[in-house]
């Protein structure tokens, strides 16, 4: 059992209160619902009671006295922030391949040439369980230290069952064992592998009859995703084995028109996925069905900064209602950063987002994406006690400094695990 903690008097306690029932859409995406003064009472890892300090006082004055307290006086006290797009479990990094695209050299030429994803699968398939484990063990601190307190993980550097289990293995274990919290997804369609190109079909098949039906059998994943797109999986493909994931269980995600238009986003609207990820180049067409359906759109402008490409069309998808969030898509290819905040400043700066909507983007929106919005996302009573508190006196201040670390405090389940910006 963890220690009771009461956070005291944050200048500004940004609860997102009231958006648990469904996402945050169009003006609701400025709702953060702050309590200047705040406090939150943790108990056996949850959520207790939040409001006004002097309220708190008075009313819990009994059990306070025996809890830790944490001072917030003079800092601004989120929801842990939720990253619901990540490649976590991988080996090795691609410095090189940055160089070549330095020098003018495309991302799909690159991995059309047996690069990019092809390269980072060989060095997954390479790396044995205790060395992804280390790997990946060592990102998730620093999403702690970055503020972040769940993250959603995908497969998909296995692209054969055994290493697809294998990734899938190493993030339950991670998830079991890291005071971080990781929903997983299945995604053995993130390429069709460079031997199996002459006859693609038959992968798809694979991914269908062999690898979904026993990680699903396996409990190793909730959703199931497909990189949707030209030259990897057409739209006929990513409906077959999204069709095929629901029959398991698997709820479908999509990568979808990152890098050219591809009807992904209509193909998620057509499913019923809980999000459509990526749309750089997403269709007017794709959005309107998207808002219809409530499909979340979840934006990743790192990928669009690192690989130089136009940002998604963030303020129009949320001025068309479509529901937001963000996340660093953390990969060693197209996006290699877990700092969610600084996906928080591209938000603003590159794709029109306002700082109210960037929070919301990062905690309920997030929490949403990855269908965990009942536990997690909010600071309201019985959700996780999951906190993060920032060294700025307002939460205008985060997105505007940018590529700095603000984070001071961050609490997992009611227990510090970063105490003055240092891991414990
Ligand atoms: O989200 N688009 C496909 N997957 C990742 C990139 C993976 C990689 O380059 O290793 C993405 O951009
Ligand atoms: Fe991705």
């Amino acid at each position: 059992m963890t220690q009771s903690i009461y956070i005291s008097k944050a200048a500004q306690l940004i609860t997102l209160a009231g958006h648990s029932q469904k996402p945050a859409a169009k003006e609701a995406m400025s709702d953060l619902q702050i309590i200047e003064n705040g406090s939150v009472l943790i108990e056996d890892g949850k959520v207790t009671a939040v409001g006004p300090d002097a309220e708190l006082r008075k009313k819990f004055s009994d059990r306070i006295g025996s809890m830790k307290v944490i001072d917030a006086a003079g800092k601004v006290v989120s929801p842990g922030l939720i990253d619901p797009h990540t490649h976590l479990v991988h080996a090795g990094t691609r410095e090189n391949e940055y160089a070549m695209r330095l020098k003018g050299k495309s991302y799909m030429d690159i991995m059309e040439a047996g690069g990019g994803i092809h390269a980072t699968t060989r060095a997954t398939q390479a790396a044995s369980h205790e060395q992804l484990f280390e790997e990946s063990k060592k990102r998730l601190n620093k999403f702690f230290l970055h503020g972040v307190t769940t993250v959603e993980a995908k497969s998909g550097y296995g692209l054969t069952l055994e290493h697809e289990l294998k990734q899938l293995e190493v993030a339950k274990q991670l998830h079991e064992s890291h005071d971080i919290d990781i929903v997983s997804t299945f995604m053995g369609a993130h390429a069709v592998p460079m031997d199996e190109k002459k006859n693609p079909e038959a992968f798809v098949d694979r991914v269908i009859e062999e690898m979904i039906p026993e990680v699903a059998s396996q409990g190793l994943a909730k959703f199931n995703d497909v990189f949707c797109e030209r030259g990897v999986f057409t739209p006929e493909q990513s409906r077959r084995i999204l069709e095929a994931g629901k029959k398991h269980g698997l709820i479908p995600k999509i990568h979808a028109d990152e890098i050219e238009p591809y009807a992904g986003a209509e193909l998620a609207a057509e499913v019923g996925a809980i999000s459509a990820d990526h749309l750089l180049r997403a269709s007017d067409e794709g959005l309107k069905a998207m808002a219809e359906k409530g499909v979340m759109g979840v934006l990743l402008p790192g990928t669009a900064f690192f690989l130089m490409a136009e940002f998604a069309r963030g303020r129009e998808m949320i001025d068309a209602g479509v529901p937001v969030s963000l996340s660093t898509d953390a990969n060693p290819g197209s996006s290699p950063t877990i700092s969610l905040p600084f996906i928080m400043n591209l938000g603003c700066l590159m794709m029109g987002m306002t700082p109210e909507e960037v929070l919301t983007a990062a905690t309920i929106n997030a929490a949403h994406a990855i269908g965990i919005a009942d536990e997690a996302g909010s600071l309201e009573e019985g959700k996780n006690g999951d906190v993060t508190i920032f060294d700025v006196p307002n939460y205008m201040v985060l997105s505007y400094q940018y590529g700095m670390n603000h984070v001071d405090t961050v609490i997992k389940s009611g227990k510090p695990v970063v105490v003055g910006g240092q891991l414990q």
